[in-house]
């Protein structure tokens, strides 16, 4: 396997870094205080197509793969991880969700709007009784006619007070539980159609996480995913696969980005008579971070580079996410320590990044639920 990367890809991820410098660094701080989202700047990930880096050009996408799309996120998520998962959730979970089981109709309608970064997208799977268990999904879809009747709930809805566009999963055929779910792509305009409270999270304060509420909501019956009922399980499934790939370059970020912070610091910062990375057993545990992170980025690119060969990528997402995702919380742990006094402190941005990693461990399934997938490939 060849992780070189191509010249288009090293300068996709110099153009992108510098965007997030220029970009995204500055108020990065106040954002995360005030729970704040940069709206223009997300837009701007569309106008230069980045939102749609592992889509065909026919539906708006700038073909880099899923490649081109870890190296975006990953980059964006050193600086601003708030803006990783929004950009994440609306390429692969919505954008990528729709686009593997949609009509050429429904994608030629609405992939193109949030790649463009026109419409903000979701993903509607959980519920307060369906987290791991994403089988217990109450939320009902009832056909009437030449269109559905939805009734139900979603929670910890990443972009959803900004999008427009929504991937719902609900049940057309309660009695069969799990198999009874179907996919329905939701505008915001739809009747019946609310958003709940707003979430004040611990960490990626920026990103928007809301509750959703169905009451009566009409959904013409072509916005039923695919034209077919009751693939919204293994619709959901799929998505996720690619979603956690862009969770697991969101994490990969995190620590890389705290790990740089870190190095930084610790040449500068004059302890004992010399700069502390002088100091053997801090200068080791940079060197164990650094495997460590290694380790996870060839993870990572190896499930990008799968998905991207078109061969399966179930397992190798899993370990991506679980693994990269626990680096993250380590290295940025390490990093508050390794920053001492300071590194507690917002203006040092390792502690934010130690509450933005510690989401990546519980979202797009919980690290548990990542070796439950993992293992289940062991013993087929
Ligand atoms: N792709 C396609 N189909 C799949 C699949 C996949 N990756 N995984 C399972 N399926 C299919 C199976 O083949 C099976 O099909 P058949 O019935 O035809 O045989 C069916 O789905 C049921 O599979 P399982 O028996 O394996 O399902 P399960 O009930 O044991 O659950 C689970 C599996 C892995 C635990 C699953 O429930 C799961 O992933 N839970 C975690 C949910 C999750 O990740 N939630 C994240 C919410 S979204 C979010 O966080 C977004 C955000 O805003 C940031």
């Amino acid at each position: 396997m060849n992780f070189e990367l191509t010249e288009q890809q090293q300068m996709l991820q110099q153009s992108v870094r510098e965007f997030a410098e220029k970009e995204l660094l500055p108020g990065v701080i106040e954002r995360d205080e005030k729970s704040e989202f940069p709206v223009e700047a997300f837009k701007e990930l569309g106008k230069r197509g980045w939102l749609g880096l592992p889509f065909p050009k026919e539906l708006g996408g700038s073909e880099g793969g899923y490649m081109g799309y870890v190296l975006a996120v990953e980059e964006i998520s050193k600086v601003d991880a708030s803006m990783g998962i929004s950009f994440s959730v609306a390429t692969s979970l919505c954008a990528g969700g729709i686009n593997n089981f949609a009509t050429e109709e429904q994608k030629k309608k609405y992939i193109p709007r949030i790649l463009s970064g026109e419409s903000f997208g979701s993903f509607g799977l959980t519920e307060p009784n369906a987290g791991s268990d994403a089988g217990g999904v109450r939320t009902v879809a009832v056909k009437q006619g030449d269109h559905y009747v939805i009734n139900g709930s979603k929670c910890f809805i990443t972009n959803g007070p900004l999008s427009d566009i929504f991937l719902i999963i609900a049940l057309t055929d309660p009695e069969k539980g799990q198999k009874g779910l179907s996919a329905f792509i939701v505008e915001k305009d739809f009747p019946g159609f609310r958003v709940g409270k707003i979430e004040n999270k611990m960490g990626i304060r920026a990103a928007q996480v809301s509750e959703l509420f169905f009451e009566d909501m009409i959904v013409p019956a072509e916005n039923l995913l695919g034209g077919v009922e009751e693939q919204g399980f293994k619709a959901a499934m799929k998505a996720l696969d690619g979603g956690r790939i862009g969770v697991a370059a969101q994490g990969l970020g995190i620590a890389e980005g705290a790990f740089e912070i870190a190095r930084k610091y610790m040449m500068e910062r004059i302890q004992f008579g010399k700069p502390i990375a002088k100091q053997q057993y801090l200068a080791f545990k940079m060197a164990e971070l650094e495997v460590e992170i290694e380790q996870a980025k060839y993870i990572l690119y190896r499930a990008a580079l799968e998905k991207d060969a078109g061969r399966p990528y179930t397992i190798p997402a899993a370990k991506a996410k679980l693994v990269c995702t626990n680096a993250a919380m380590h290295v940025t742990t390490e990093c508050v320590q390794l920053l001492g006094g300071n590194g507690y402190m917002k203006d040092y941005h390792v502690e934010r990044m130690m509450r933005d990693a510690k989401i990546t461990q519980i979202y797009e399934g919980t690290n548990e639920i990542q070796k439950l997938v993992i293992s289940g490939g062991i013993f087929r």
